[in-house]
């Protein structure tokens, strides 16, 4: 049984990817510090196939935890999915966004480097900023937020630690991806998510400046296959992973209408002030769909996946809504104070 390490397992790529490496025979090793995920979307399993570790990775005393999770376990991969991933946030939270994303990954990564484990990264979109879509993983990086900053400097990170180290890598960067397991209580991110909890509650959803910004919303599901083949293959490449056709934020927001009438609720919308972000960003994933490389495929049906998720929030339990200590204010928007 080979053993894999995610971080993250709490949350919407780690509970779903702990899940389909326990269904293919894995053994797992989850770490999350239940600051975004719940301890509830963790995989049921008996301790020899699931074992979790509430670790805060970027705590000074995090390394002396995950060393011995990999000194004592003969891991065949690490998946890095841990990260505090709210975008239009980070310019708020920069001191928090550096350390939780950015030292927290130099853990791992000094691991990987250490126990020779390859490492599969997370990055994001937000690498690629303002450039014109779609991106492809030719374009230079080119950030506009400290999260795609963060993202970016891991990348780079890592790629040092492979020339340096030989530590065997391959990043991921994904956009948009919805799921059950999603957190839907974080008023910060997670667009669909937000928009069906808003609607759960009475709420209108909320829509940043004139809603025609695009996204393409891809099903977490169609990741599975792709990230488990990258526990042996594809080392030293980057891939973007997820859908082709983009919707605008009104496009979504009339979708979740549609589908919040069919279970029973009125779904209201509201235009509020604008954000600082990329209007356009969807991604080229003609190096994932190489069957040389993921042979990845989106088949996402955006309101089915809607449906699916809005049926699964109708029965979650309460949840406090997260609410983050802003580190400055100048320029918050009102919807955030
Ligand atoms: N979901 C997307 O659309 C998307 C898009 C681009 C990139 N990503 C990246 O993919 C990764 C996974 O995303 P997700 O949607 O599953 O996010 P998520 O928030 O659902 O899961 C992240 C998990 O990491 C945990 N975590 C955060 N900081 C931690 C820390 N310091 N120590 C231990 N655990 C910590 C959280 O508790 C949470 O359970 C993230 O790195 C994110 O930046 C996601």
């Amino acid at each position: 049984m080979r053993t894999v390490v995610v971080t993250g397992a709490a949350g919407l790529f780690g509970s779903h990817f702990s899940r389909h490496l326990l269904s293919e025979g894995y053994r797992v090793i989850g770490i999350d510090d239940l600051s975004g995920g719940y301890s509830d979307y963790l995989p049921q399993a008996p301790p020899e196939q699931f074992e979790f570790w509430p670790i805060n990775i970027s705590d000074r005393w995090a390394s002396k935890a995950l060393n011995n999770i990999f000194h004592f376990n003969d891991v065949a991969a690490c998946f890095h999915f841990a990260a505090y991933a709210a975008e239009g946030l980070s310019p708020y939270i920069r001191h928090f966004n550096y350390t939780n994303n950015v030292l927290g990954s130099v853990n791992i990564i000094n691991q990987c480097i250490e126990h020779d484990t390859k490492m599969i990264f997370t990055s994001s979109m937000a690498v690629y900023g303002n450039h014109f879509p779609p991106f492809n993983e030719k374009m230079g990086p080119a950030p506009i937020d400290p999260y795609g900053v963060a993202k970016y400097a891991i990348e780079m990170d890592i790629k040092i630690a492979s020339e340096q180290h030989g530590l065997r890598y391959t990043i991921i960067r994904p956009h948009n991806v919805v799921g059950i397991y999603q957190n839907i209580w974080d008023k910060y991110r997670n667009v669909a998510g937000i928009f069906i909890r808003r609607v759960l509650a009475g709420e209108p959803m909320l829509i940043y400046g004139d809603g025609e910004q695009t996204r393409a919303f891809s099903d977490v599901k169609y990741y599975m296959k792709p990230f488990e083949t990258l526990i042996d293959r594809c080392n030293g490449y980057t891939f973007n992973l997820g859908a082709d056709k983009a919707y605008t934020i009104n496009e979504l927001a009339d979708t979740v209408q549609r589908v919040a009438w069919k279970n029973g609720f009125e779904a209201e919308k509201k235009h509020v002030e604008g954000r600082h972000e990329a209007k356009h960003a969807h991604c080229d994933h003609t190096l994932a769909k190489d069957p040389r490389n993921l042979g990845f495929h989106d088949g996402t049906n955006l309101e089915e996946l809607i449906d699916e998720m809005f049926k699964w929030a109708m029965k979650q339990p309460e949840r406090e809504q997260k609410r983050m200590d802003y580190e400055i204010e100048k320029g918050i928007y009102d919807y955030w104070k």
